[in-house]
């Protein structure tokens, strides 16, 4: 595959969709062929998966079957959308991949759904394919949660489900992001969401540029 796939990650209100769209135009003026997505929904099937997902109470089905629901909309985004893109050539940007699901089904969650298991689903859906680089929006969840509610407020169909969880949830996934990044290095790293909009930018192109080297 000769395209890049990159994914942000991190807590709900880090920031990572505004981020996203000025990458996109940074990498478009350096001529990249790009185009962005998002998981869970970055297909039409997956839409379905979304709402199905994000929205009502929270323990409307366990660890288990939210993980494996996950990945067979990733399953289904990699197949129908990421992969055939890369094939092309383009360079995909990803709101949010399977780093998301170990955060919030396997640290969130508390271990409910165990690693081997999370490991046997990413086999399943995704093989040995990885992002070339997860760029990770790290928050303070007090904030972030703040930030995603507001915007909820004036959205049509809510998707808080999540964002609904008590807020030791949110601070276990942000701690399983550091863990995660700490045994990924190569591939991930961890940007301070705490910060303007133009700086956090800036600082998300210089790791562009140092790691894929554009
Ligand atoms: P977002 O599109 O606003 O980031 O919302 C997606 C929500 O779904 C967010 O709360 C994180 C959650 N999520 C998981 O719990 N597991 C996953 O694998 C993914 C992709 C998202």
């Amino acid at each position: 595959m000769q395209g890049k796939f990159i994914t942000f990650e991190g807590g709900d209100g880090s920031g990572k969709s505004t981020q996203i769209k000025l990458l996109e135009e940074y990498l478009k003026v350096k001529g990249k062929d790009v185009i962005t997505t998002k998981e869970p929904g970055g297909t039409p099937l997956g839409q379905e998966l979304r709402r199905i997902l994000l929205t009502g109470d929270v323990d409307k089905m366990d660890a288990k079957s939210e993980a494996m629901l996950f990945f067979a909309d990733r399953r289904i985004h990699l197949t129908k959308k990421i992969w055939p893109a890369l094939e092309k050539g383009q360079w995909v940007i990803s709101d949010r991949f399977a780093d998301s699901t170990k955060a919030y089904q396997y640290y969130g969650h508390n271990g409910r759904v165990s690693l081997p298991d999370l490991h046997n689903l990413y086999e399943i859906s995704v093989g040995n394919f990885k992002p070339d680089l997860t760029i990770i929006l790290d928050i303070d969840p007090e904030i972030g949660i703040k930030r995603s509610l507001n915007r909820a407020a004036s959205a049509a169909v809510k998707e808080v489900r999540f964002e609904n969880v008590d807020i030791s949830f949110h601070k276990r996934l942000r701690q399983g992001y550091l863990e995660i990044a700490a045994s990924e290095p190569e591939r991930c790293v961890v940007i301070d969401a705490n910060q303007s909009i133009e700086s956090l930018h800036q600082e998300i192109i210089k790791e562009i540029n140092k790691r894929l080297g554009i």
